[in-house]
């Protein structure tokens, strides 16, 4: 099963544990990516077993909306029954590094709305200790030297996404070199920079439930 395949079969996995949950008054989180691609589209065929959609990005809500499926601002719903999502790292205690697709910020706003965040992934992104990937911090695009220079003596090499601007018209520094033994703390620590918008641990808001797909079937933890 190559990997298309397996982030197809996490997506229809979440689908298929939301869905005995879902009521006409559901609101559903949606996160971004090419595997909560899959997820959108498998929720299209539901459409009609929940009342609507929020969405972490622009382009997310496009899909759904190609879908016919309703889009609303989170500021006007009470409660986001779950959020379902991608990750680029996942370690044990479901911490997860997000942000490859830039969608950091409104993917943490969505998911420390929802009930539960279901965490969608294809076992290459199954780690011990997350790092290896480089992590996504959205910076205010005056602040970007200021921060990467902290960055720097927090022991990683920042580069920035150049021509890249998120849907909150800021800018990424990708983290290279990082051993993140404490995720929560990293992501306080950084959090905490004049400029730094929010970075892509995600350890406060660790996932609930992880669904991984592997060439012999999916997996939870
Ligand atoms: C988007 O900003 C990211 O957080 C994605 O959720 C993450 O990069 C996983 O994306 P894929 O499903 O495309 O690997």
């Amino acid at each position: 099963m190559d990997q298309d395949a397996q982030k197809r079969s996490a997506a229809e996995a979440a689908l298929a544990y939301i869905e005995p949950r879902l009521t006409s008054d559901t609101i559903v989180g949606v996160g971004t990516g090419s595997t909560t691609n899959f997820f959108i589209d498998a929720l299209a065929g539901i459409q009609h077993k929940f009342d609507a959609c929020v969405s972490s990005s622009e382009a997310s809500t496009e899909r759904l909306k190609g879908h016919g499926i309703q889009v609303l601002d989170l500021n006007s719903v009470d409660r986001v029954e779950v959020y379902v999502d991608g990750a680029d790292e996942v370690n044990p205690a479901r911490q997860l590094i997000k942000g490859a697709g830039g969608a950091l910020t409104r993917e943490k706003i969505v998911a420390a709305s929802a009930e539960e965040f279901v965490c969608i992934v294809d076992q290459s992104k199954i780690v011990d200790v997350l790092g290896a990937f480089p992590l996504p911090v959205e910076v205010i695009p005056m602040a970007r030297g200021l921060v990467a220079r902290v960055l720097v003596e927090l022991g990683g090499s920042p580069e920035w996404r150049h021509g890249y601007t998120t849907d909150n018209g800021n800018i990424i520094l990708d983290v290279h070199g990082l051993t993140i033994t404490d995720p929560a703390h990293l992501e306080s620590t950084i959090n905490d920079l004049a400029g730094v918008v929010t970075n892509g641990i995600f350890a406060a808001q660790a996932a609930d439930l992880v669904l991984v797909a592997t060439p012999t079937g999916v997996e939870r933890f």
